[in-house]
C-alpha cells in the first residue's frame, strides 16, 4: 500500500537547522503529493494529538531561524510500551503511515519503537553533538563548533591582553567532537575531551614553559563530559601558577541562526528521508558519510556507538604546541 501521508517531529535537545530541515521533509512530501503534519513537542505531541496539517507556506521563513518551530520536549511517558503504543494509535487514527523523526540518540529510540509497531519511521540526525553513528555529521554541529570558535576568538584577545589562561567549558554531553573541532579551528592550546586520556600537570607545565618564552595567553577547551570547567581551571592555576579564567558557553551553543553548512545538510537531509519513505523504505537512520547520504537500519544505529576520530585529535596534539 503506498504512502499517502506522514508527520514530522522534533525531540530531544534542539539544534540549529532543526527548521531546514523540516522545511525540506514538508516541502519534499508536497512535490511528492504526500498530505503532511507536524507534531507540537515531540513525542509528547504525540501523545497529546498536538498535530496539525502543513503546507508550503507552513515552513516560509524558516530556513534562516534557530531553534524548532515545532518546539522539542523530553516525553517519559513515551520509554514505557503504554505511551509507544499511544502514539502509534495517535496517527494511524489520524490516517499518518509515516513518520520522520529529527533529534539524536534517544529520540531514534524512540523512532525504532514506531518503526516496531508499523509506523513507517525515518531518522534524521538532529542534535549539536554529532556523536550519533553512521553519519558523520549531524544537524547543528556545525553552528555550534562556529560559535565556539567566535567565542574563542574574542577572549584570545582579553587574556592576551592580561596574560591569562583561558578555560573553555563546551557542550557535547558525553561527546568530545564540539570542543575538538573548535578547539583545532580556534588554535585551541589544549583540548579535553572524555575520549581521550589527558594530563593536567604535563599541560601546566608546557603552559609555565610557554609564558616563560613570552606567550602572552592560553585557551584550554573542555568538554563537558570531562567535567567543569570551574574545576578543571583551579587545578591548571594550582599546577602552573598562571591566573585561570573561566569561560560556560552553556546554552549558547544551541541558538542563532544555523550556518549555511548545517542548512544544506538539513535540506539534502530532510527530502532524502522523504524520498526513502516514498521508496517503500523504513525503519531507517538518515546521514551522510564522505559527502554520500545513506540510511542505515535504525535497529542497528540504536545499539551502536559513535567512534571517536583520534587522528583528529592526534592532529591537535602536533599543531597546539
Ligand atoms: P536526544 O534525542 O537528543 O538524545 P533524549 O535522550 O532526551 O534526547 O530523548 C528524547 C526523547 O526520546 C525522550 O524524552 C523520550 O521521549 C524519547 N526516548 C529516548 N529514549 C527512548 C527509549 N529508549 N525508548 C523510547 N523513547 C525514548
Ligand atoms: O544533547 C544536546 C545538548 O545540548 C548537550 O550537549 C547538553 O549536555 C544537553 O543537550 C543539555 O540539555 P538541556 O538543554 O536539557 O539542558
Amino acid at each position: 500500500m503506498s504512502l499517502k501521508s506522514i508527520a514530522v517531529l522534533t525531540s530531544g535537545g534542539d539544534s540549529q537547522g532543526m527548521n531546514a530541515a523540516v522545511r525540506a521533509v514538508v516541502r519534499s512530501a508536497l512535490y511528492h503529493g504526500l498530505d503532511v503534519y507536524g507534531v507540537q513537542r515531540g513525542f509528547q505531541g504525540l501523545l497529546n494529538n498536538d498535530i496539525r496539517k502543513m503546507d508550503l507556506r507552513s515552513v516560509g521563513d524558516i530556513i534562516q531561524r534557530g531553534g524548532t518551530i515545532l518546539q522539542t520536549a523530553r516525553c517519559e511517558e513515551f520509554y514505557s510500551p503504554e505511551g509507544q503504543a499511544k502514539g502509534a494509535e495517535n496517527l494511524r487514527k489520524m490516517g499518518i503511515d509515516g513518520l520522520v523523526v529529527i533529534g539524536g540518540n534517544g529520540s531514534y529510540q524512540g523512532a525504532n519503537k514506531l518503526n516496531e509497531l508499523g509506523i513507517k519511521t525515518m531518522g534524521i540526525p538532529g542534535t549539536i553533538d554529532n556523536d550519533i553513528p553512521y553519519t558523520d555529521f549531524t544537524i547543528g554541529f556545525d553552528t555550534a563548533v562556529s560559535i565556539v570558535v567566535d567565542a574563542v576568538n574574542k577572549l584570545r584577545d582579553t587574556m592576551t591582553s592580561h596574560e591569562r589562561s583561558s578555560v573553555v567549558e563546551v557542550m557535547g554531553r558525553h561527546s568530545g567532537y564540539i570542543a575538538l573541532y573548535a578547539g583545532i579551528a580556534s588554535g585551541a592550546e589544549s583540548i579535553l575531551v572524555p575520549e581521550m586520556p589527558f594530563d593536567l600537570e604535563a599541560i601546566a607545565a608546557r603552559m609555565r614553559e610557554n609564558f616563560q618564552q613570552g606567550k602572552r595567553h592560553s585557551i584550554i577547551l573542555v568538554a563537558e563530559g570531562v567535567g567543569k570547567g570551574d574545576d578543571i581551571a583551579a587545578k591548571i592555576t594550582a599546577l602552573s601558577g598562571i591566573e585561570c579564567r573561566v569561560t560556560v558557553l552553556g546554552h549558547i551553543q544551541r541558538g542563532g541562526t544555523p550556518t549555511h553548512n548545517d542548512r544544506i545538510l538539513a535540506s539534502r537531509l530532510g527530502d532524502f528521508a522523504v524520498q526513502r519513505l516514498v521508496a517503500g523504505d523504513s525503519g531507517k537512520a538518515c546521514g551522510i558519510i564522505r559527502g554520500e547520504l545513506v540510511a542505515t537500519d535504525l535497529d542497528v544505529v540504536v545499539k551502536a556507538k559513535k567512534e571517536f576520530d583520534r587522528s583528529l585529535y592526534e592532529l591537535s596534539l602536533r599543531l597546539s604546541q
